[in-house]
């Protein structure tokens, strides 16, 4: 099999496109009449009733107790490492191997990030590494966890579901009850992904959700807090809505709170998309399928959903040998309208966070120069 091979295969996915794009959203339900709803009512702004539909049909399927909706899966993060009391100067460790947003939302909050190693096959932040990390490199003191190189509080964990497998979210949440450390999950890219039987985002203290275009379902730009404690989930609410006190009339607000809130007309194209979710997901489930039979008689390893999970296929992924073949293939594909990608640069490998802490990052690295991204848009 050679690229071309692939190439034609992928257009057979996707016939009668000039440009196969990596991933574009489908509006085929009543986002039209939504939006002309938010129109005609003139609720485009920061208050609608869809907002609040929106939150409920997140909770509902997800099963969180709370879901707070924002502008975006950055900020979302963001305030739950704040909520999570994430303060300036402690560290939270987080994969390399992930959106630079993760890092950002981080170094938002003052803190830094502390880079570990991926699994090979999830992806995601290692259980067995972040574990041999806490046993040797840290010591607590008064209740909190100190790195003993760097004498800073490890002030939170930060896993990422990469490409929309679950990583072994089980498993850290173990390991952080026993070191006494909050897990804040990255589900920016997971939103119907689950581990056995239990949604992505709802194994700590908080996760977050992503609504960008590219998502499996889009609100232009969104973003969601999930919380199954419902104070954190009340104060996620106050904190992103500039910190007002309800009242009628008057504007009081008790902190310094954030413009956070998610407009009324970016909600209901989510709740329009989230009435569609189950649809997608068969459809993404279905090309994933494809994927994985047409790779079967290739040299190439194709990515698939760890055994221990349900993916949402995000992002199908194929496993080159090598940089110079992954680049060949990227150059090919892009040229001739197949839009593919490869990974993001690692963290570490990006000079604004290169001397930040870090474990050694070899599966990162490898992943990196190997992985590349296919068209993955649900089918019409
Ligand atoms: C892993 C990860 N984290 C965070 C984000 C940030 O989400 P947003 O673009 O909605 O701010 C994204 C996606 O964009 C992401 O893929």
């Amino acid at each position: 099999m050679d690229f071309q091979e692939i190439l034609t295969f992928i257009r057979s996915l996707y016939p009668d496109r000039e440009q196969i794009p990596l991933h574009e959203p489908i509006f085929s339900g009543n986002e039209k009449q939504y939006l002309a709803d938010c129109v005609d009512s003139t609720f485009v702004s920061s208050v609608g009733k869809y907002v609040d539909t929106f939150e409920r049909l997140i909770e509902e399927y997800t099963g969180a107790k709370k879901a707070v909706a924002v502008v975006n899966g950055t900020q979302a993060l963001f305030v739950a490492l704040k909520l999570a009391n994430v303060r300036p100067e402690t560290e939270v460790i987080t994969q390399s191997l992930t959106f630079v947003a993760t890092a950002n939302a981080i170094h938002y909050t003052g803190a830094i990030p502390h880079f570990l190693d991926v699994d090979p096959d999830t992806m995601g932040l290692s259980p067995e590494i972040l574990s041999k990390f806490l046993k040797e490199s840290t010591v607590q003191k008064n209740g909190r966890l100190i790195n003993l190189k760097t004498n800073r509080e490890i002030s939170a964990v930060v896993p990422m579901h990469t490409l929309g497998h679950p990583c072994r979210i089980e498993e850290l949440s173990d390991i952080c009850k026993e070191y006494n450390v909050s897990i804040i999950e990255d589900a920016a890219e997971s939103l119907g992904s689950f581990v056995n039987g239990k949604h992505t985002g709802r194994f700590g203290l908080m996760g977050t959700l992503s609504f960008n275009g590219n998502k499996v379902i889009t609100t232009g730009g969104g973003g969601m807090i999930l919380t199954d404690d419902e104070e954190l989930g009340r104060k996620a609410k106050h904190l992103t809505t500039t910190a007002k006190i309800p009242h009628k009339y008057e504007f009081i607000h008790d902190e310094i709170g954030y413009n956070f809130r998610l407009p009324n007309i970016n909600a209901a194209l989510g709740v329009a998309q989230m009435e569609k979710l189950p649809e997608l997901l068969k459809s993404k489930t279905e090309i994933a399928k494809k994927y994985s039979d047409f790779f079967s008689r290739s040299p190439w390893e194709f990515v698939l959903e760890p055994s221990f999970a349900k993916s949402n296929y995000w992002l199908n992924a194929i496993k080159f040998k090598n940089l110079s073949e992954r680049n060949s293939f990227l150059e090919l594909s892009n040229q001739s309208g197949v839009m593919t990608r490869s990974f993001w640069k690692p963290m570490h490998q990006l000079n604004l966070y290169s001397s930040c802490p870090k474990g050694d990052l070899s599966i990162t690295e490898n992943l990196y120069e190997t992985v590349v991204n296919l068209p993955s848009s649900p089918q019409q």
